[in-house]
């Protein structure tokens, strides 16, 4: 039967329209250490203000120490800054009887290796009986996890494991220094315990343990082992020491900003392989939970507000068994940890709390992480899971947990789109279908299972080289290489019209009159003057000549 015009009219229309929909929502996924997509301008500058600030060393003359373990923050959250990082604080005390306690006269666990005078020196006491190292960490994206509504965190939470699946996060729930005394508790999820809720409270608490800058809620400085006496010695600035900008702002408030804007690692492919299916299947998303929707509170700024984040972490507590650091923090207990976020992962070393997982090649140190997770811990069974997966499904897992961080069209992994990748590129067009669990899927932005012209134009996009149209013709010179509107004989990412020796028409190696009057004798007809392949001689042509002009190279 023949459809009658205007159905299929109506039906091509709103496919088209589907179509662009579904291209209105794909964007670029900002690189590891971007800002997030969207913010005002008002934002970028709040941004970039607070990350100058992040890495400002800060002079004894305005709070730095009496003692401190660095004199700013990007001295130790490097990769990238803002993030990660492969330094180590270390955290002392003493067992008794099983359970971790403070060092006695101590006022704090955290140990300060510098000072501003020998005399005020902080030592870890010889007869420390607990000395652990904890590595930088970070969430990333804080502003968005910092977003996730206490419920959501706690709906994943199974303290008494009443589905008796041998694991059972437990909500660390602690009050933010900015809260009033009597206010609700919230959900801790900074810091290997989540034993901080708010990005200001780590901030204003890392202000002051780590750089010895005092601030409006951490107003007193750390003695050095306790000894109030050497404090009063070496501390020469009026405390707090942390004082509000022309503008208004504190110094805590600058670098919240900075964090709280930061990107989330980016994820590619974003869906679909088959290793995540493994990830789930062995038990590893009973903590590293992939996905949460930030609040819809009206005060959020638009880039925070209701965004769907895939974090792959529970930011609950579990019993780690031997992996734990036996330091007690908090109501979180010695042998809990806080599950780590995974995004960014490929991008990391070393690995866990204690950097136990360094060096070697990705698949070494994730599978070294992984084993870590057992015995003796609700990480244990997963990890016995994964050890007894095949070794093409191992290294399925692993391609996936090697997804995240990656930026998209970024095949050679370095966080750059260069040439190199648009060779690559250039490959995967040839190939023309892809899946996620193929390498090409790193350039199907949209995920349509094609690689092609939609995806090209989002390559220019990320291409971090200049952008060059050498032929004039409106579109990057990549673009028509990628897409067969230019030849590219010599593999050098610049179209064949362009190099001066396309336009050394006679060949004898100069671009001169001669080749001049090729052109205009072959004026508006196709030929060996039609350097462009248009299908006919004309300005362009004359163009590539003028710009090829002298010795051919
Ligand atoms: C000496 C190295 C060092 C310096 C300097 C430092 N940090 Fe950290 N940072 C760490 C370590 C180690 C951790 C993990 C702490 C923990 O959980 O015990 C951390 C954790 C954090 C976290 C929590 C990340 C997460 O999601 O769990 C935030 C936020 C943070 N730091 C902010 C800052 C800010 C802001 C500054 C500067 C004012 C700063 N840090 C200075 C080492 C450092
Ligand atoms: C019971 C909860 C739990 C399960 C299940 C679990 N993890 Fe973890 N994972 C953690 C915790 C907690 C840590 C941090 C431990 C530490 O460093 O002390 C961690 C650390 C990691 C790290 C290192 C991350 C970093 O930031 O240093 C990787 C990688 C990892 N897990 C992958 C996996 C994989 C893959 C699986 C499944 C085979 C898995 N995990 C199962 C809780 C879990």
């Amino acid at each position: 039967m023949k459809q009658p015009i205007f159905y299929s009219l109506a039906m091509a229309m709103s496919a088209f329209a589907l179509c662009e929909t579904v291209l209105a929502q794909v964007e670029l996924q900002p690189r590891m250490g971007a800002k997030l997509n969207g913010l005002t301008a008002s934002q970028i500058d709040r941004f970039e203000i607070g990350k100058l600030l992040y890495s400002r060393p800060i002079p004894i003359e305005e709070g730095l120490g009496p003692i401190m373990n660095k004199s700013n923050c990007a001295s130790c959250h490097t990769n990238p800054l803002g993030g990660w990082g492969a330094i180590s604080v270390t955290r002392f005390g003493i067992e008794n009887k099983g359970a971790f306690e403070l060092y006695p006269g101590e006022t704090q666990s955290l140990a300060q290796s510098l000072a501003n005078s020998s005399f005020c020196t902080e030592t870890v006491p010889a007869d420390a009986t607990i000395v652990r190292t904890r590595l930088t960490n970070s969430s990333m994206a804080f502003g968005l996890v910092e977003a996730i509504p206490d419920g959501q965190i706690a709906a994943n939470a199974d303290e008494f494991d009443m589905n008796s699946d041998g694991v059972s996060g437990r909500v660390h729930y602690v009050r933010p220094l900015e809260a009033a005394p009597d206010s609700p508790l919230r959900a801790g999820r900074f810091g290997w315990k989540a034993q901080v809720a708010t990005v200001l409270t780590f901030s204003a608490d890392a202000s002051r343990n780590e750089m010895g800058l005092t601030n409006r809620l951490v107003p007193s400085e750390n003695p050095p082992n306790g000894d109030f006496v050497r404090l009063a010695e070496c501390d020469t600035v009026a405390d707090p020491e942390d004082m509000a900008d022309t503008e208004g702002f504190h110094f805590i408030d600058r670098v919240t900003d900075f964090q709280r804007f930061l990107a989330p690692p980016p994820q590619t492919p974003k869906s679909g392989m088959d290793g995540e299916a493994l990830f789930n299947q062995v038990g590893c998303a009973q903590c590293h939970v992939a996905n949460f929707t930030t609040s819809t509170d009206a005060s959020l700024e638009d880039s925070i507000r209701g965004k769907t984040i895939r974090p792959y972490c529970d930011f609950l507590l579990h019993d780690m068994g031997l992996l734990a650091d036996g330091i007690s923090d908090g109501n979180a207990t010695e042998a809990e940890m806080r599950t780590p976020t995974l995004w960014g992962v490929r991008r990391r070393d070393p690995l866990l709390h204690n950097g136990a997982a360094a060096g070697g090649s990705f698949t070494a140190r994730v599978t070294s992480a992984i084993a870590a997770h057992g015995p003796f811990g609700e990480g244990a069974s997963s990890a016995a899971a994964f050890a007894n997966l095949s070794a093409v499904e191992q290294t399925k897992l692993i391609k996936f947990l090697d997804s995240l961080g990656r930026a998209e069209f970024d095949f050679d992994g370095d966080n750059i789109v260069d040439i190199l990748d648009f060779f690559a590129l250039r490959t995967c067009i040839a190939q023309g279908t892809t899946n996620p669990n193929d390498d090409c899927a790193i350039a199907d932005i949209d995920q349509n299972g094609l690689v092609n012209s939609i995806d090209v134009d989002f390559f220019v996009q990320a291409f971090n080289g200049e952008i060059l149209d050498c032929n004039k013709n409106g579109f990057a010179d990549l673009r028509d290489i990628a897409l067969g509107v230019s030849q590219d004989a010599n593999n050098d990412g610049i179209p064949d019209e362009c190099s001066s020796c396309q336009a050394d028409i006679n060949g004898d190696n100069f671009v001169d009159g001669v080749d001049l009057a090729i052109i205009l004798a072959g004026w508006g007809l196709p030929g060996t003057s039609d350097l462009d392949n248009s299908g006919v001689t004309d300005g362009i042509d004359l163009a590539i000549v003028l710009a090829g002009w002298g010795a051919c190279q």
